[in-house]
């Protein structure tokens, strides 16, 4: 396989930084993007692989798409997006700030749409490419504790489901990334204390909660990673599943995703005569 390039999200840490390394490991471009520079390990900084941009995932469209044309002008495509970047909020509706929900969004939301609005020309342009949409179990059952969170990410599933559609014409792939909970630095925030509501009475302590689970999440980061991998090559247990929009990663999002199944088909079983009821 000709080597890739690859853009991806957030790639100082977690999951981006672990599937950066991945990439380059196997002889790939990666550009990747952090808030700072200095954010990046010395062993991206010193690859020549590695592409390193300073952005936030909120910069205006503009600037996001000047970086993205920069990058393909430098490596002459872009095969695979990685939006990656996110992060979730948690806390009870009321407890969530509209100033806390809207970021929320601007981030996990509007910024992967800004970033997958300026490489879908590109990839337009080749006649093909990758975008990977990390989304997460919360974005297939709505979680309890995250409903901005989960808000966010059914978003995102949302845009990506029927975008997939309207690319395949073009020769571009879509997937949806649906890590369970991993390993990674994702719940440190939450157990210090950052990314949560304020706290009322008779919710709840997600701090507690999600915050104590640090540490010793069922997820291993590093087989995720290697599955993303096989999902964008088609490779090792993805291959063949090229058409598969949704990955669950990880056991308690497949539980996730068949509680979720059980919920429709038992929808789609008990309403059935209210649904069948309003035509003409
Ligand atoms: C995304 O692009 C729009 C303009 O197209 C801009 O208004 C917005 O600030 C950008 N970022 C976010 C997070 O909305
Ligand atoms: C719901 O699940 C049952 C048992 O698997 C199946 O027989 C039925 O067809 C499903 N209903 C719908 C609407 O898919």
């Amino acid at each position: 396989m000709a080597p890739l390039v690859w853009f991806i999200t957030g790639a100082n840490a977690g999951f981006g930084l672990l599937l950066a390394n991945l990439a380059l490991s196997k002889g790939d471009t990666v550009v990747a993007t952090a808030r700072s520079l200095s954010k990046f390990p010395q062993s991206l900084v010193e690859n020549p692989k590695a592409h390193l941009v300073e952005t936030e995932i909120t910069a205006s469209a503009t600037s996001i798409t000047e970086l993205v044309d920069a990058a393909a002008a430098r490596h002459g495509r872009i095969d695979v997006l990685v939006n990656n970047a996110g992060y979730g909020h948690i806390g009870a509706v009321e407890e969530v700030s509209d100033e806390q929900a809207r970021y929320q969004f601007d981030v996990n939301f509007f910024g992967l749409l800004n970033f997958t609005r300026a490489v879908i020309p590109h990839m337009r342009k080749q006649g093909s490419g990758v975008i990977v949409q990390l989304s997460s179990g919360v974005g297939i059952l709505g979680a309890h504790g995250g409903p901005i969170y989960s808000a966010s990410k059914f978003a995102v599933e949302g845009l990506s489901e029927a975008m997939a559609n309207e690319l395949k014409p073009f020769g571009i792939r879509v997937h949806i990334i649906e890590p369970g909970i991993f390993r990674t630095d994702f719940l440190k925030p939450i157990s210090n204390g950052q990314n949560v509501g304020r706290h009322l009475e008779g919710y709840v302590n997600l701090e507690e909660m999600l915050g104590g689970l640090h540490g010793n999440q069922p997820g291993n980061a590093e087989l995720g990673i290697q599955r993303m991998y096989e999902v964008v090559t088609g490779t090792g247990l993805a291959a063949g599943l090229e058409d598969q929009l949704r990955f669950p990663l990880g056991s308690d999002c497949y539980g996730m995703l068949e509680t979720k199944l059980k919920m429709l088909n038992e929808t789609a079983e008990k309403v059935k005569h209210v649904s069948l009821s309003t035509d003409y």
